[in-house]
């Protein structure tokens, strides 16, 4: 016994590997190991014998089995330790500048436009992507047979088989978040609300989703020259100059009456976009005093309030700020477009700061 046990842990000590551990445990107490085969002996011994040997045949398979276990236990500390010494990792470091993601211009030309219309007493409102036709159309005075809806080229949801009424849409504009907000709060009300709208166009100056913030400001007195005033002073803060050029065209919605488009004095010579030089113009905005019928929709009295509306667009101001010639870029997820249009993620827009830094 005392020679099995003197071999066991030994053999036991010098293992390196757990496989080498197991076959020592077959070897040893398995069942025709060296000690079980002794065990079985037990039965030939005389009633003497067997008081001595019994429990110490036993005390030695304990001791096997313990120092099997500890040294199992060492060996997965062992293991541990090394794995924890080669895939160390500094946690405090900073990170890479290389793997540091940016502000995407359409996330940051939000954030400006908020802080500039937030600073003139706007709240931020918002609505779903996916509209009922009653707010993407008929609330905003676009009955069924309207040409603009068709004009919009809206893009449909599915609706079942044998389901007759009429489908959601993926909202066209960002007009629903009028009749929604002024259900829901009343006048007077003044708000703006950012978010993605959808039309099926695609060239350099139309991609079939992109951005606009809609404005709204409902009083009792409000009128088009707060509508021009409120523009020019948003013109002026976001692009950080003094004399930008607007130009207010008489237009056509169904739910402004009268209406106005906003084109901006920009060039594209050489390729590159600059705004408030040369001889072109580029939309950015569609406005107007509300429809009466529209405040009738979101539930407020046209004899009592009445207030001006806009609609702009933020993928077309974002290009004109920053010079960015093909709005199509902005969806490719190019990461080199990414590093160098984008903004340092610390960076966060203020009035103060100038906005964009
Ligand atoms: N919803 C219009 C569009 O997307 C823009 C607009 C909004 C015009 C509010 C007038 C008033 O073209």
């Amino acid at each position: 016994m005392d020679d099995l046990r003197e071999k066991y842990i030994s053999l036991i000590a010098e293992a390196a590997d757990e496989a080498t551990l197991e076959d020592l445990r077959v070897q040893a107490v398995g069942k025709k190991g060296e000690v079980s085969l002794q065990m079985r002996e037990l039965g030939r011994m005389s009633p003497e014998e067997r008081q001595v040997a019994g429990p110490a045949l036993n005390a030695l398979k304990d001791e096997i089995n313990s120092a099997l276990a500890a040294k199992k236990q060492a060996l997965g500390d062992a293991a541990l330790d090394e794995r924890l010494r080669s895939e160390w990792l500094d946690v405090t470091l900073p990170a890479r500048i290389r793997r540091q993601g940016t502000i995407h211009p359409v996330s940051q030309v939000t954030e400006e436009v908020t802080a500039v219309f937030a600073d003139m007493g706007f709240a931020v409102a918002e609505g779903p992507q996916i509209e009922s036709d009653w707010y993407n159309f008929d609330a905003l005075n676009i009955p069924g047979h309207h040409p603009a809806r068709a004009e919009m080229d809206t893009f449909y949801m599915a609706r079942a088989k044998d389901d007759d009424r009429p489908p959601h849409v993926l909202r066209t504009h960002t007009s629903p978040v009028q009749i929604r907000s002024m259900q829901e709060h009343g006048a007077p009300i003044r708000i703006i609300a950012p978010g993605r709208v959808y039309r099926a166009d695609y060239d350099q100056t139309h991609t079939p989703m992109f951005h606009q913030v809609e404005g709204l400001a409902i009083d009792r007195d409000i009128s088009m020259a707060n509508l021009k005033w409120c523009l020019e002073e948003f013109v002026k803060a976001f692009f950080e100059v003094d004399d930008v050029e607007l130009r207010f065209r008489a237009s056509h919605f169904p739910f402004t009456e009268p209406s106005a488009e906003v084109d901006i004095r920009c060039s594209w010579e050489g390729g590159t976009l600059k705004v408030g030089e040369g001889d072109d113009w580029l939309e950015i905005l569609g406005s107007g005093m509300v429809h009466p019928k529209v405040l009738e929709a979101g539930k407020i009295d046209p004899n009592e309030w009445q207030g001006f509306a806009f609609g702009l667009g933020i993928d077309r101001i974002a290009m004109l700020k920053y010079g960015i010639p093909d709005l199509r870029a902005f969806f490719d997820s190019d990461l080199r477009w990414l590093r160098h249009y984008g903004f340092a993620s610390l960076d966060v827009p203020t009035l103060h700061g100038g906005l964009s830094r």
